[in-house]
């Protein structure tokens, strides 16, 4: 048996200053390589072997042999995960939002479950939906059927995509936060 039947073993690294400096096409050619590294980092980890990296025609992450896959690049950080389940992964800089922004990511009876900063938990709320829109292929277009229906503390909450319940794992570093499909397993986060 894997470790990836009993754990998940998502894998976050920086971007190299040289990398941060390219742009347009050739920074995110050189991002996506690197999300695929962490990603390599990740099957060795959990023992799970990919070998291709194929995707439909809308862009969605296909398994490989019963592994699934999922990515994430931003301009400081990228982020890779392999399981055995469907999964999501999304990762964001924790930075000011305005107020037109905290509606569209989430419902008053979402925001209420907060309580206090919404602020703060604006970019929880963002990558879980973000995560979770990833596991189901969906991206933006599942959003309006994609909620946070509990806020268990601080690294774990549990939405749901349609009627389904997928719980979220959080991991907060460095002024970034990480959200991942977790399944009730277990996530053995590493910060490279
Ligand atoms: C495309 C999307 C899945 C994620 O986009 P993103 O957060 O900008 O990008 P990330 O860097 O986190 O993820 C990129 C990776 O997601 C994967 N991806 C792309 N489309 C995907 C989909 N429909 N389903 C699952 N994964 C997808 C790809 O592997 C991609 O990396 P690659 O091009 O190197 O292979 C989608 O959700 C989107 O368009 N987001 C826009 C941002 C937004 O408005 N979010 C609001 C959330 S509340």
């Amino acid at each position: 048996m894997t470790q990836a039947a009993t754990q998940i073993f998502p894998v976050i690294m920086p971007v190299a200053d040289a990398d941060k400096r390219l742009k347009g096409r050739d920074k995110v050619k050189a991002l996506s390589r690197l999300a695929r590294s962490a990603l390599m980092r990740s099957c060795e980890k959990s023992g799970l072997h990919l070998d291709a990296f194929p995707k439909s025609d809308t862009g969605v992450p296909l398994p490989v042999g019963g592994v699934h896959w999922s990515l994430t690049h931003k301009s400081d950080m990228v982020g890779g995960v392999a399981s055995l389940l469907p999964v999501g992964m999304d990762l964001e800089t924790i930075r000011p939002v305005n107020d037109a922004l905290l509606a569209k990511v989430a419902a008053e009876d979402e925001w209420q479950l907060v309580g206090g900063d919404r602020q703060k938990a604006f970019f929880r709320f963002w990558t879980a939906k973000e995560a979770v829109l990833k596991a189901v292929g969906k991206g933006m277009v599942g959003l309006s059927r994609c909620r946070v229906v509990a806020i268990v503390d601080d690294t774990r909450m549990t939405l749901t995509y349609d009627e389904t319940p997928w719980p979220v794992a959080h991991f907060w570093f460095d002024g970034h936060v990480a959200a991942l499909t977790a399944h009730y397993l277990p996530v053995c986060w590493t910060l490279l």
